[in-house]
């Protein structure tokens, strides 16, 4: 299977910024057959990027997107718009869920409309340090794996990322904690588990599943050899250009 290494970038960079920084990293970077690497910037900057990069060296994705096509939705951007623009979007971010108020509903049908558009969803899923304290970590998961796959076809659930970010890991958090290789190979196994009991044990074996949480390029290589992990999902040190790089690089060695 492929390996994920993903850029969030979060609400970084103007356009510029975003373009002077795509253009040096894949200037340098080799067209990699077993890694995909892509960077998910602001929306503004999606469509001059999707004219600049070099799609056999990396993609695109988005951070957000809204599931109906067209309408009155003052201020959206619908998958359908991003169609041909994006290869993939993050969808059910923590931020998005926490901060913008968004329910396991509303990220089902934002999966949804990604594969109707042909945009591979990653989906986001990840309990706070509180439901892991009271022991809910199992419960969290299931739901959002489950709410979140439960607009999609049996047929197109291939077509569908996971990433597993546990809040309290995520560095912007307050008093982020870095999360062991074991912690996580614990809910990565769990989620497998869900998939097979659900879906059947082809997808649960299938499924690129990403960890994300304050992931550098000193830990990357712990992080991608955790049993059943496909990929990175990277905020902070996506920003870093040589930090991004070295992050891919390990990538590189840990398949080799
Ligand atoms: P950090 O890598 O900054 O912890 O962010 C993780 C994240 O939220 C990526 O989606």
């Amino acid at each position: 299977m492929k390996s994920y290494i993903v850029g969030n970038w979060k609400l970084n960079f103007t356009v510029g910024e975003a373009s002077i920084y795509l253009h040096k990293l894949q200037k340098n970077l080799p067209n990699y057959r077993d890694i995909e690497v892509i960077i998910a910037p602001s929306t503004i900057a999606l469509q001059p990027l999707s004219l600049q990069i070099d799609r056999h060296k990396m993609k695109l994705g988005a951070q957000n997107a809204f599931y109906r096509d067209y309408g009155a939705f003052t201020g959206e951007t619908a998958f359908s718009q991003l169609r041909g623009i994006v290869d993939y979007c993050i969808v059910g971010h923590s931020e998005r869920r926490y901060i913008f108020r968004e329910d396991d509903k509303m990220v089902a049908k934002k999966v949804a409309a990604a594969v109707r558009n042909k945009i591979t969803p990653i989906l986001c899923i990840g309990e706070t340090e509180s439901e892991r304290a009271f022991g809910e970590t199992a419960d969290v998961i299931r739901d959002q794996l489950i709410g979140g796959l439960s607009e999609v076809a049996d047929d197109d659930l291939e077509k569908v990322i996971i990433a597993y970010e546990p809040i309290w890991a995520i560095s912007s958090t307050k008093s982020a904690k870095l999360a062991s290789p074991d912690e996580i190979a614990e809910v990565v196994s769990l989620i497998r588990k869900i998939l097979g009991d659900t879906y059947g044990k082809k997808l649960a074996e299938e499924v690129p599943i990403l960890f994300g949480g304050s992931v550098n390029s000193s830990n990357a290589g712990a992080y991608l050899t955790v049993p059943g992990v496909n990929g990175l999902l990277v905020g902070g040190a996506s920003l870093i250009l040589s930090e991004f790089t070295d992050i891919i690089e390990v990538a590189k060695r840990v398949k080799s």
